[in-house]
């Protein structure tokens, strides 16, 4: 279903954080403009509505149900995405949902179920994904060029003090999300998998702060994901971001490192540019790509499904401290 009128309107349920970075993003998209937005706090509505422009709607059914809105970005909460979504849905309207996209795998089959059953866009918000290199290292991987994939590696290593991380669940479900997208995306599904965790500088908060998981991938090649809050990489090339396909023929790194702005970056103690950028490639992709020119999101709801299945089997394998196959 493609959208034809000259403006795509949209609105977001949520104005924390991460719609700073998505109202920057609607700015930029030609033909695009961001129509109003709700938060549960009234405080911060009123703040975000004026710093971005557009209206604070009293409540989200108001929102959902103006006709100037055609797409609904939800930016609360996990714990609120399933209402979120499913309150845009039924209103008509086409949905980019923040990850981790749900709380279960049902929450994410029913959102899922919902859009397909009213024809309507459903994308997860699986920003890094639509990043060039990333764009580019999938080419290589599906053309053969870099021969038999032997090995890959998602690397996460950025420091988030206690009060912010306290907002969000542990790294597992917050970091390893990103993780498994992007190995589905590159390399695909995993056959089994092991992962620890452990909570080393937090003072208070009971959560985990790193986690590590190995997989062994259909094709036989093994991958390994680090997620940490507990530090930031400081040494030369560091792992901030850092991510690698290996393959018998050739091998691709994608880091976040490529671009720094010596400012501090939303939560972050630097600006790694392409944070903001990706979200600004996955926008684009969603209202331009998906809404304008009727295409599929390059990440699914059917990779939400299989990512949620990946971290379900990670909180597994912690627990029983063994295995687990998917
Ligand atoms: N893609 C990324 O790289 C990325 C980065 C950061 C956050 N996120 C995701 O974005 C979402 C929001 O994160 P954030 O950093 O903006 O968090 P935040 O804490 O800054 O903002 C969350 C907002 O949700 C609202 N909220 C909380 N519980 C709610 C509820 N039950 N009902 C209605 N509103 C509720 C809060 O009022 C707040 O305005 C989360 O799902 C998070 O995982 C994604």
């Amino acid at each position: 279903m493609r959208i034809t009128k000259d403006t795509i309107g949209v609105g977001f349920i949520g104005a924390g954080d991460i719609s700073i970075l998505h109202a920057r993003a609607v700015a930029k998209v030609p033909g695009a403009k961001l129509v109003g937005l709700w938060n549960r706090s009234q405080d911060r509505a009123t703040q975000r509505a004026a710093e971005f422009g557009g209206k604070n709607y009293a409540t989200p059914e108001q929102l959902v149900a103006d006709p100037a809105i055609d797409a609904v970005f939800v930016l609360t909460n996990l714990e609120s995405h399933l209402e979120y979504t499913l309150l845009a849905l039924n209103a008509g309207k086409h949905v980019l949902v923040e990850k981790p996209v749900g709380a279960s795998v049902a929450e994410i089959e029913q959102m899922k179920a919902l859009a397909d059953s009213k024809n309507l866009i459903c994308m997860p918000g699986h920003n890094y994904i639509y990043e060039g290199g990333m764009v580019r290292t999938r080419e290589l991987v599906e053309g053969g060029d870099l021969g038999k994939i032997v090995s890959a590696y998602v690397m996460y290593n950025i420091h988030h003090p206690e009060d912010v991380a306290k907002r969000y669940p542990g790294v597992v479900r917050q970091i390893l999300t990103h993780h498994s997208y992007i190995l589905l995306y590159l390399v695909g599904k995993p056959v089994e998998l092991c992962a620890m965790k452990a909570t080393l500088h937090y003072k208070e908060y009971t959560e985990e702060d790193i986690a590590m998981v190995q997989m062994r991938l259909a094709n036989g090649a093994l991958a390994h994901f680090c997620a940490s809050f507990a530090a930031d990489d400081h040494a030369a090339d560091p792992w901030t971001v850092m991510v690698k396909v290996i393959g018998t023929a050739g091998s691709t790194r994608y880091s976040y490192r490529d671009h720094v702005e010596i400012k501090p970056g939303l939560v972050h103690s630097q600006t790694y540019t392409a944070y903001q950028g990706s979200v600004m490639n996955e926008v684009k992709h969603f209202l331009i790509d998906c809404l304008r020119m009727g295409g599929q999101p390059l990440s699914t709801m059917a990779d939400a499904v299989t990512a949620q299945k990946m971290i379900e089997a990670a909180e597994e394998s912690i627990k029983g401290s063994k295995v687990v196959k998917l």
